[in-house]
């Protein structure tokens, strides 16, 4: 709907390990390579657990193809050093083009606040990563309405202290908690108009000309069945896909939207 490139991104969240995550790209990757050679205003990125990053970008070598890009789902934020079990931006970096940040299981169980997300978001651009950063809100926010607020300090939070041409870059994911994993997606109406607010509120910090640049998209329970109508929405810029990501249907979905 606008000249923003959309992307279709997929979160394989916690499932397929290195093998069947190489074997799944190999079999997705031909048929996302034939719809997205034939649109240039349509991304991929396809974001498989930490350990299975290089096995899928081994199969991306392998199998070249454009406009299909690798993420990863979490990263701390120091360079190197002292801190067990975590993967720095710069190891990233080796594999990745792009990084989700503050997703909602992160900050669910893992106690992820809008500080960390920040640092994080900040060191992913500081070493050349686009950060996806994810906002919503919960069921009990949801129906106290809730909503507007919670999304706002989100975005006031987890954003801050960009510079200019990292305001314009940035990727959002609006995934209401009570749509993730449920079969309930948000209405494309409901969505829009949450994206909407998230676009207005971003360019009351960063100005206009970076809120129309940044792509926002959405997230909890889409499938190929309902992707088209998000799409429809001017404000939509695609979607972050949890449980059909790691289906053939993530084929479908890109070329619904393509
Ligand atoms: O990050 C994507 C996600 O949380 C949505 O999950 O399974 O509802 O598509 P799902």
């Amino acid at each position: 709907a606008t000249s923003r490139t959309a992307i279709i991104a997929g979160n394989w969240k916690m499932n397929l390990g290195p093998q069947q995550a190489s074997s799944f790209a190999r079999e997705i990757l031909p048929a996302l390579g034939d719809i997205i050679r034939h649109n240039s205003s349509l991304m991929s990125i396809l974001c498989p657990p930490s350990i299975s990053l290089a096995s899928v970008h081994k199969v991306m070598e392998a199998m070249p193809t454009p406009g299909v890009e690798l993420g990863a789902q979490n990263m701390y934020y120091e360079d190197k050093g002292a801190f067990t079990g975590e993967i720095a931006p710069g190891m990233l970096k080796e594999l990745c083009t792009t990084v989700i940040l503050g997703h909602s299981e992160r900050r669910t169980y893992f106690g992820e606040n809008d500080e960390l997300v920040n640092k994080k978001t900040l060191a992913a651009f500081a070493y050349g990563l686009r950060p996806i950063v994810c906002v919503g809100e919960n069921t009990d926010q949801y129906e106290s309405g809730e909503t507007q607020s919670v999304i706002k300090t989100q975005i006031q939070q987890s954003l801050a202290g960009l510079s200019g041409e990292q305001a314009s870059q940035i990727v959002i994911a609006y995934e209401p908690i009570w749509a993730i994993g449920t079969g309930k997606a948000a209405t494309a109406k409901g969505a829009g108009e949450v994206i909407h607010f998230i676009r207005h509120t971003y360019a009351s910090i960063y100005g206009e000309s970076a809120a129309q640049a940044i792509r926002i998209l959405y997230g909890g329970s889409v499938t190929s069945a309902n992707i088209s109508e998000f799409m429809a929405h001017p404000d939509i810029d695609g979607g972050l896909i949890g449980g059909a990501s790691i289906k053939h249907d993530f084929v479908e979905i890109v070329r619904t939207t393509a």
